[in-house]
């Protein structure tokens, strides 16, 4: 009679401490299994070292991890035939962290130059060989994966046997992780002959070659204080539309995700020790940050540096923005798609990093008949924008410290 009353009163909690009590067993049994089932680098494996290296058919995988010996004696031993650039982001990653490691069965992605291209010469069972070439009109090297991949010349390696590792292996991995070559359109734009004539000043301001030489040298400058600068607004339009900056333009464009973006680079440039000036610096670091340059040698064009800021609303990326603000101290936000950041392109033999799928921010930013010519003096900053929002705006007081203009 009571044994319903029983099992729904006095068994159920003990019931449901049992489920829980199961549920937890199987979450931690999960953990455990998982961590074991990583092939470097985890705690669990760096205390059981030796007994994982003489027992290493029973890992789960099957691997068959390299014995704990130095990477460079790893690397004598692997040294192959020819020199080898050695691309392999993994394996990279290990060397940063002296800890080489390797399961052998899985290949070494290394890059052999295309004039050291000779057939049967690599072990294709220890490397997974990618072809890449270095042209000499170039700054960047050229590889033959995915399509293409490039990457800039600017990284220095050291030689171990026929290996060349990149010194700066942080570096180079941000590289190779930008480096999916997009193609720009090239469209023909038919402008007036005599408008376009550059050193007449008669509506060309700027001289394609010569400009992307220059914002060449910025985006050197940037690498060097660890910041990887994307093509944006204006710029990005004109590589993509015509392969080149847009004649009729004032200025070019460059925007740095907030989490690589190097302050301290202002700061030199301020001190002189850069080859660019400091023209303006707006906004505050937390959320509205740009900075105007003009190259020393030249005086112009003016280069801005935007932070690209994430907009997040309850804990999601919602977009992305890069600031602006007006003398009169209205603050503004230029949103962006959240588009891929791993791609890369070419300007007049340069190489510049592009938000992949760039199509998508030129329509989200000028529309769909984005790829029409649009005279830069109809373009108004603050209003021509698809993609333009007012966020507020500066005190008189907050001005003095976050609109600063330099004169020299
Ligand atoms: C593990 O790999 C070795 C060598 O590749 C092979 O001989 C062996 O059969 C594999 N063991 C299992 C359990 O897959
Ligand atoms: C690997 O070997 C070096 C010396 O050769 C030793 O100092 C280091 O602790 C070893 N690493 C592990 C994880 O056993
Ligand atoms: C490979 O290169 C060597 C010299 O570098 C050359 O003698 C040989 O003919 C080449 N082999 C092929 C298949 O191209
Ligand atoms: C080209 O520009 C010049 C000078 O601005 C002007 O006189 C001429 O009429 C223009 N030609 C065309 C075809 O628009
Ligand atoms: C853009 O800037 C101009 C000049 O400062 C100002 O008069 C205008 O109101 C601004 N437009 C918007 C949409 O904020």
């Amino acid at each position: 009679m009571s044994s319903i009353n029983v099992w729904s009163r006095g068994a159920k909690p003990a019931f449901v401490r049992f489920l829980i009590f199961g549920i937890i067993l199987q979450a931690v049994l999960l953990v455990l299994i998982y961590k074991n089932s990583k092939p470097s680098r985890c705690e669990f494996q760096g205390f059981f070292l030796d007994k994982i290296i003489l027992f290493s058919d029973s890992l789960p995988n099957n691997q068959s991890i390299t014995a704990n010996i130095s990477c460079d004696d790893l690397l004598n031993e692997w040294d192959p035939e020819v020199p080898v650039l050695l691309i392999d982001l993994d394996f990279l990653e290990n060397l940063k962290n002296e800890d080489c490691r390797w399961d052998e069965r899985k290949r070494v992605k290394i890059g052999v130059h295309v004039k050291d291209k000779n057939g049967s010469i690599i072990d294709t069972n220890r490397f997974d060989v990618v072809f890449y070439d270095s042209p000499d009109n170039k700054d960047f090297l050229e590889f033959n994966e995915d399509g293409k991949r490039i990457i800039p010349k600017r990284f220095e390696t050291r030689q171990i046997g026929n290996f060349e590792i990149p010194t700066n292996i942080q570096r180079f991995i941000e590289f190779y992780k930008r480096s999916k070559f997009v193609e720009c359109l090239g469209l023909e734009m038919n402008r007036n002959k005599s408008e376009v004539s550059f050193n007449g000043f008669q509506g060309a301001f700027q001289n394609g070659p010569e400009s992307a030489g220059i914002l060449s040298r910025f985006r050197d400058e940037l690498i060097d204080m660890g910041m990887y600068p994307y093509l944006n607004g204006g710029t990005l339009l004109g590589w993509y539309r015509e392969c080149t900056v847009i004649p009729h333009t004032y200025d070019m464009d460059l925007a740095v995700f907030k989490e690589n973006y190097n302050p301290e680079y202002t700061e030199k440039v301020l001190r002189g020790e850069t080859d660019f000036i400091l023209r303006r610096k707006f906004g505050m670091l937390e959320d509205s940050q740009e900075i105007t340059v003009v190259p020393k040698e030249e005086g112009r064009p003016a280069i801005d540096l935007f932070v690209m800021y994430d907009y997040v609303e309850d804990g999601k990326l919602i977009y992305r923005y890069i600031p602006g603000l007006n003398d009169d101290g209205t603050k503004y936000r230029f949103t962006h798609l959240l588009l891929d950041p791993s791609c890369a392109a070419e300007m007049h033999g340069h190489l510049f990093w592009i938000l992949c799928n760039p199509i998508e921010q030129l329509k989200h930013e000028y529309g769909p008949l984005w790829y029409r010519d649009h005279p830069t003096d109809e373009y108004i900053w603050n209003s021509s924008g698809k993609n333009v929002k007012r966020v507020g705006k500066f005190s008189k007081e907050e001005m003095k410290k976050y609109y600063l203009e330099y004169k020299n």
